[in-house]
Parts: structure tokens; C-alpha cells; sequence
């Protein structure tokens, strides 16, 4: 995969005075059946998420509350989303490495996922990362 491969998702955003409300569905605007879901939170002033790729799964990344940095690379380029609006949410598909970090206090993040949990799907060496994506996969 590329980084031309991101796609900025623009979730929609029903604005009213009693408070605003967003929603998200699952072959509309994430581009696959949601499989599962998980956050990231309360997490330590300095510290990072995630630093692998996966195989096959493809990810929607959201921050629900806060601040944190996605930060994403092809084995070529880098790009760094800062991500503070519950309806703007990132497209990641698999076969990029990718970050999280700079995470605000009380950041909340939401992550979208298109497959189960498999531990067997996780390239967690950049090197391997490497390796990998030349072989055409
Ligand atoms: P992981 O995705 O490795 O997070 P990070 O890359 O930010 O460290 O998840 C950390 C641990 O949480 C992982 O070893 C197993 C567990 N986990 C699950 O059991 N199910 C899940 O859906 C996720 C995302 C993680």
C-alpha cells in the first residue's frame, strides 16, 4: 500500500442546540463491514501506540475526544494526521506502518477495525515491515 492509499473520511455532522450528534456506518462511509472496535485511552503524557503494520486488516481511525498524532509510512514517505474532531476520521488500510502518538491528556481514541484481532496478522519489526511490502505483498 501507499500513502496515496489514506483517505481523509469526513463523518456527518448533525448540528443542534442541544448538542451536535455524528455518526458512522459500517460500507457507507468506512469502506468495509466493521468487524470490531477498540480505544486507546488514558494514555501517559509522551508516550506511543501502535508502531507495526498489519497484513490484511484495514483500519478507520477516529479521535472522540483530544488530540494525538496518526502518523504513517509506506517504506518511503512519511505523513503525520493530527487528529482533534470526532468527524474527521482516517482511512488506513493495511500494509503501512503506523504510529500514534503526542497523545493529549484525556485523549480518546476509536479504531474501526475490518477484522477480528490476530495477533498473526502484526508486523511489529519496521525491518520486517520493509521486507515484506518488497516482496509484492
Ligand atoms: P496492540 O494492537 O498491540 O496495541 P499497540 O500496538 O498500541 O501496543 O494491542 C495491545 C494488546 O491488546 C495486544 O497485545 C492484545 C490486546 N488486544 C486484543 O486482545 N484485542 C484487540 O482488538 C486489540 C486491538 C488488542
Amino acid at each position: 500500500m501507499k500513502l496515496s492509499d489514506v483517505k481523509l473520511i469526513q463523518l456527518p455532522k448533525i448540528l443542534d442546540e442541544r448538542g451536535n450528534l455524528t455518526f458512522v456506518e459500517g460500507e457507507n462511509h468506512v469502506p468495509f463491514p466493521i468487524k470490531r472496535t477498540y480505544m486507546i485511552y488514558d494514555v501517559p503524557g509522551g508516550e506511543i501506540r501502535g508502531s507495526h503494520s498489519y497484513k490484511q486488516l484495514d483500519e478507520v481511525i477516529i479521535s472522540l475526544s483530544g488530540c494525538f498524532d496518526l502518523v504513517l509510512n509506506d517504506g518511503v514517505d512519511t505523513v503525520t494526521y493530527t487528529l482533534n474532531r470526532s468527524y474527521n476520521a482516517i482511512y488506513v488500510p493495511h500494509g503501512l506502518w503506523r504510529t500514534l502518538q503526542n497523545f493529549s491528556t484525556n485523549s480518546l481514541c476509536l479504531v474501526l477495525a475490518s477484522t477480528d484481532y490476530d495477533e498473526a496478522d502484526y508486523i511489529r519489526n519496521y525491518d520486517e515491515f520493509l521486507a515484506f511490502n518488497q516482496d509484492g505483498n
